[in-house]
């Protein structure tokens, strides 16, 4: 019997990051898990992109794309509010997308459903600081790479020569690509497709 089996759990924002995460968790360690998401729609669209459907010991695992961004941040704070809205495509004021944001923006850059087949995955991205800089972990899931990589090529200009204006004040100093194996029904990593 399964360590959790017969209890039963409530996840609050089991959709996405660290709620998915403790969703996928006990639901590994034999718990009925109910999620509560905003939307069931949303939840679902996290898991399609996020993990891989289908596959013997490669159903319910993840690729990962981590870069460690660097920023400058006196470049940042050289540019005027309405300029550093302009570089991200959204209002830091309000948080709003801003629709008429220039093509270089980087929410422009990297709206999913503009790529064809559209460029969805999991963002999870953290901000980091040390005594030397500061800048952004950037952490996505994919049932793929595919996308992270088409995302970045078009970031860098490598699609229509339109490079993303978060290179003004920042870049990526090292990245690499990480593979998360699924779960087995007890809460064990399932390592079958590495031969373990
Ligand atoms: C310095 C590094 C980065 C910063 C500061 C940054 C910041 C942001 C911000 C502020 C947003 C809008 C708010 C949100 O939706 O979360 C955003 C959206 C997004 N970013 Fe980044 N980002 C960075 C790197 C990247 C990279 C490397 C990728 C992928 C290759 C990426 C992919 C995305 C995607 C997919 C969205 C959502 C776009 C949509 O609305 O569909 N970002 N980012």
């Amino acid at each position: 019997m399964s360590e959790l089996e017969g209890r039963t759990f409530l996840v609050t924002g089991g959709n996405t990051g660290i709620g998915r995460a403790t969703a996928a968790g006990l639901a590994g360690r034999g718990g009925r898990v109910w999620i509560a998401a905003r939307s069931r729609a949303k939840g679902e669209a996290a898991v399609a992109a996020g993990l891989v459907a289908s596959g013997d010991g490669l159903a319910g695992s993840s690729f990962v794309a981590v870069q460690r961004w660097a920023h400058d941040l006196r470049v940042f704070h050289g540019h005027t509010p309405p300029q550093c809205d302009d570089m991200i495509g959204r209002r830091r004021d309000t948080n709003e997308e801003m629709p008429d944001a220039p093509a270089t923006s980087h929410v422009k850059r990297s709206t999913q459903e503009s790529y064809d087949p559209p460029a969805f995955m999991v963002r999870r991205s953290m901000p980091w600081a040390t005594t030397a800089g500061q800048g952004l972990e950037f952490i996505a899931y994919g049932h793929s790479l595919d996308a992270f990589e088409r995302m970045l090529r078009r970031m860098c200009g490598l699609e229509d020569g339109i490079v993303d204006a978060l290179f003004v004040f920042s870049r990526p100093t090292t990245g690499g690509y990480y593979w998360c194996p699924p779960l087995k029904n007890d809460g064990r990593l399932d390592l079958r497709i590495l031969g373990l």
